[in-house]
């Protein structure tokens, strides 16, 4: 057969040998997490709910979250003029865009759960997708997610009490924040669709929001007019291009920074496995997404510079808090906080969603315990139990549960698991730490995941690819993102080796976890050999 007739999820999520004919030993379970998680016909990838607009909302939901609210003075600071600080966002767009293109080839190649913790264990074997996996689920999941929730905290506390926040007990914050995380993972558990409907809701008051600063600042920009009564001229004062950086350190910085806020393009390829039609839906997604949120950005940006003086552009970590104080008064400042929180809301709310489709997938390949990806709350051995909505009124069974599947049918202990470790990581973190290992680990397997895209057109040129990008896309990801990570390096040698120590924790994890998967599997399939790798080599040789 052809490489194009080759079913994954028959054989990735095997349910028994007559679902896959002629696959018959590949179709036995793997792992005891196979067995258990969610056999029984519970598999999430078997009710694809997903639409393009859902993809939509999932992503730019997701991008658009606290970043370009909040860190722009980080670029501005570092590349020194306002001309320069718009050339960032630009090149950190595209560079997000061209990672996002990179991996919809893949996800369309290997339509799975997962994301890149599928593309590298079956490009470069299990163990790069396990490490990824293990810094993902420990660390760059949780800790970004740690992130917004406390800067969504903040914001909502802001706006109750206007500036008097900077003198309250950052627990108040902290506190707000960990509601939001708690009231974000019950509705996500109770059904996949819930939790989509509010991505959907939430992407367009997104683009509200960057619509209205662009929109504001030209008119205040024009007429010099603005309602808080000081006029305004702010953009004379500007000399565009004077005082850019040429220190390339300097402009590093200052993308790390850029590229928090476009991060997140990859989330998609999480959940590839529950779109309806994922190889047409998934490019469409992510070239509809992309050109938005950059063109979103530089607009947003172009009209904080038009409003606000230099002093404030370089120091404010709440940019368009400033921007609706200064047009609007008071209550510009508390429209705007609110619409921050808003937006970190729904982007806390989408990575509950993709980070539980990873521990889901991880678990459900065995590297992390098999409890972890169970649907529902089914015991191991009665498959799933969901709790049916039947008794509940139509329009609101409508709004959130499938008839099919009842309430709770969602990965969740995987969406409590991430959401214990996000809370450990609010009470415990340290942003700046977390923000430096989020860059650095998370580009690194970036890197990887997109040089992997290189390996297979080389060692697969025949695989059917529903999607293809041109090469040229993954060559300028690879490289500008060795250029990232190099300068980290160098600028933070001993951060960085924190980092790759803890990566390289993951290898005896893996060794330990795998081991015993295996034996199952060979116990049970009765085979020498182990029926993934088996699969991956059978897959290589198509
Ligand atoms: N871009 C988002 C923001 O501006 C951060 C996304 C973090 N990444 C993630 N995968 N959750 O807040």
């Amino acid at each position: 057969s052809t490489a194009s007739n080759f079913d994954y999820s028959a054989n990735l999520f095997p349910l028994s040998s007559s679902t896959a004919p002629g696959y018959a030993p590949l179709g036995a379970p793997t792992s005891a997490a196979q067995r258990h998680g969610g056999l029984g016909g519970a598999s999430l990838e078997k009710h694809k709910t997903l639409t393009y607009l859902n993809g939509l909302g999932l992503i730019v939901g997701l991008i658009i979250g606290s970043g370009i609210f909040s860190s722009p003075s980080q670029v501005n600071v570092n590349v020194g003029s306002p001309g320069a600080s718009l050339v960032v966002w630009a090149i950190a767009g595209v560079l997000a865009w061209t990672g996002a293109a990179s991996y919809a080839e893949l996800g369309g190649a290997i339509p799975l759960n997962g994301g890149a913790q599928v593309y590298l264990s079956k490009i470069m074997g299990e163990l790069a997708g396990f490490l990824f996996t293990w810094v993902a689920v420990l660390v760059l999941k949780p800790g970004s997610a740690a992130i917004i929730a406390i800067i969504m905290g903040e914001y909502l506390v802001r706006a109750f009490i206007g500036a008097e926040a900077e003198h309250i007990n950052p627990w108040v914050g902290k506190g707000v924040g960990l509601a939001g995380l708690f009231i974000i993972t019950f509705l996500n558990c109770v059904s996949t669709r819930l939790g989509t409907r509010i991505n959907d809701a939430l992407m367009f008051l997104k683009f509200i929001a960057l619509v209205g600063v662009t929109v504001v600042g030209i008119v205040v920009a024009l007429t010099g007019f603005s309602f808080s009564g000081e006029a305004n001229t702010e953009w004379k004062n500007h000399q565009w291009f004077e005082g850019t950086s040429t220190d390339g350190s300097h402009w590093a910085v200052a993308l790390y920074a850029g590229l928090w806020a476009y991060d997140g393009w990859d989330n998609t390829n999480y959940v590839v496995g529950e779109f309806r039609n994922p190889s047409r839906d998934l490019p469409r997604v992510i070239h509809t997404a992309m050109p938005l949120v950059i063109i979103g950005y530089l607009l947003a940006n172009f009209s904080y510079f038009l409003v606000l003086p230099k002093e404030i552009l370089n120091s404010t970590n709440t940019v368009a808090v400033a921007f609706g104080s200064k047009v609007f008064g008071p209550a510009g400042a508390l429209v705007f906080a609110l619409i921050v929180s808003a937006s970190c809301f729904g982007s806390l709310n989408s990575t509950a969603f993709t980070s539980s489709r990873l521990v889901y997938a991880a678990a459900k390949e065995g590297f992390i315990p098999s409890f972890a990806g169970r649907i529902g709350f089914g015991s191991p051995d009665r498959n799933v139990s969901t709790r049916r909505s039947g008794r509940l009124s139509k329009r609101f069974r409508n709004m959130v549960g499938d008839e099919e599947t009842g309430l709770f049918f969602t990965p969740v202990n995987a969406l409590i698991l991430n959401t214990l470790l996000t809370t450990a990581y609010m009470v415990v973190g340290e942003f700046s730490e977390l923000l430096t290992f989020y860059g650095v680990a998370g580009y690194s397997f970036y890197f990887l995941t997109v040089l992997g895209l290189i390996i297979l057109r080389v060692k697969e040129p025949h695989l059917e690819r529903p999607y293809k990008t041109w090469i040229t896309t993954p060559i300028i990801f690879c490289c500008v993102s060795l250029f990232l990570l190099s300068r980290a390096v160098f600028a933070q040698p001993l951060k960085t080796l924190i980092v790759v120590a803890f990566v390289l924790t993951g290898i005896p994890i893996f060794f330990w976890r795998i081991q015993g998967r295996d034996q199952v599997a060979k116990r049970e399939t009765g085979m020498r050999e182990v029926p993934t790798w088996q699969f991956w080599k059978r897959w290589s040789q198509t």
